[in-house]
């Protein structure tokens, strides 16, 4: 863990204060947290006959890393689409920082702080890695209707977003990439590069959807390292998983989802020895080769 992240007590590990304030919460679908960044509120979604997501109610902690786990078509990706403005509810209301998000674009919420990755990357291949940061810079859209006028103001805005995307591609290690077409990139390297550039807004919570799937053993790891990382620096990550020894392994608080409701939540330890858990999982992946996902409490 990182040591150089401001704003921790000095010796408390980092991330420990937002979940030392956990320490009473009750592991029970649906609990209120001392501080939560987002909150949802009988958010549903139907596709024709088939209801994908049906949460009563979901508070997620600031300043923690909270996995959303759950055997395939539990709804997590759909959950991930309406929270984020992706895809609109049929019924329910959410807020974020407060501030009620209904009916917002995707654009908009990621300008309020709260970004997103998608399962499978959404980098634009004929594009360079750069350009891929610069797209995602606040206030690209429209910019280039502001004409001659705008000039001298775009220029130190693009100057500022040209700096951060560098920074950022650094971090992540692309900064050798940046001028490579993001379709040469490796599935991981591409992972990396959604990442980074989810951050180009300097968010308070990042949702990513499944940022490890497909990625090789050490890249996992370098993952990993900037998820926990994030975390570390105040900022909220909300994440999809199979992996259980990754989920247990980072996660400060487990939300498990199946058939788009929460059946549990909690610490690591509390789902480990929750059989509902155990049996949803099982009942989903019955049949699939071991390791496919997460069935390691099948023994
Ligand atoms: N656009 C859509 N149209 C029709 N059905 C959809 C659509 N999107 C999702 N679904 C269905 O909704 C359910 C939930 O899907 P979702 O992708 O949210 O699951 P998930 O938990 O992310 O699964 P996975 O772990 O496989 O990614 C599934 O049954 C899926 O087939
Ligand atoms: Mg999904």
């Amino acid at each position: 863990m990182s040591s150089d992240a401001s704003g921790a007590a000095p010796g408390a590990p980092e991330g420990g204060a937002a979940v030392d304030r956990m320490a009473g919460v009750e592991a029970v679908p649906g609990v209120a947290k001392p501080d939560p960044i987002l909150t949802a509120d009988g958010v549903r979604r139907s596709f024709g006959g088939l209801t994908a997501v049906d949460v009563d109610h979901l508070e997620v902690q600031r300043g923690t890393i909270t996995a959303l786990i759950g055997p395939n078509g539990a709804g997590k990706s759909t959950l991930f689409n309406l929270l984020t403005g992706f895809d609109r509810v049929d019924a329910g209301t959410w807020s974020f920082q407060g501030r009620p998000l209904n009916r917002l674009g995707g654009h908009r919420v990621a300008r309020l702080g709260m970004v997103r990755t998608f399962q499978l990357t959404k980098a634009l291949t004929r594009m360079t890695v750069l350009d891929n940061m610069l797209l995602a810079a606040p206030g690209q859209s429209g910019e280039r209707l502001l004409g001659a006028f705008a000039r001298p103001v775009w220029g130190r805005q693009e100057r500022v977003n040209r700096e951060r995307a560098l920074d950022l591609l650094q971090r992540f290690k692309l900064d050798a990439k940046k001028d490579d077409m993001a379709g040469s990139l490796s599935g991981g390297q591409r992972k990396l590069l959604e990442m980074a550039r989810s951050l180009m807004v300097d968010p308070s919570m990042v949702m990513l959807d499944e940022p490890m799937a497909g990625v090789n053993p050490a890249l996992v790891q370098s993952l990993l390292g900037h998820i926990t990382a994030l975390r570390d620096e105040g900022m909220t990550v909300l994440f999809v998983e199979h992996d259980m020894d990754v989920i247990m392994g980072i996660s400060d608080w487990i939300v498990v989802l199946a058939e788009g409701r929460v059946i549990a939540e909690g610490r690591p330890a509390d789902i480990r020895r929750n059989t509902q858990v155990i049996d949803a999982y099982l009942g989903a992946h019955r049949g699939e080769p071991a390791g496919a996902a997460g069935t390691e409490e099948s023994g």
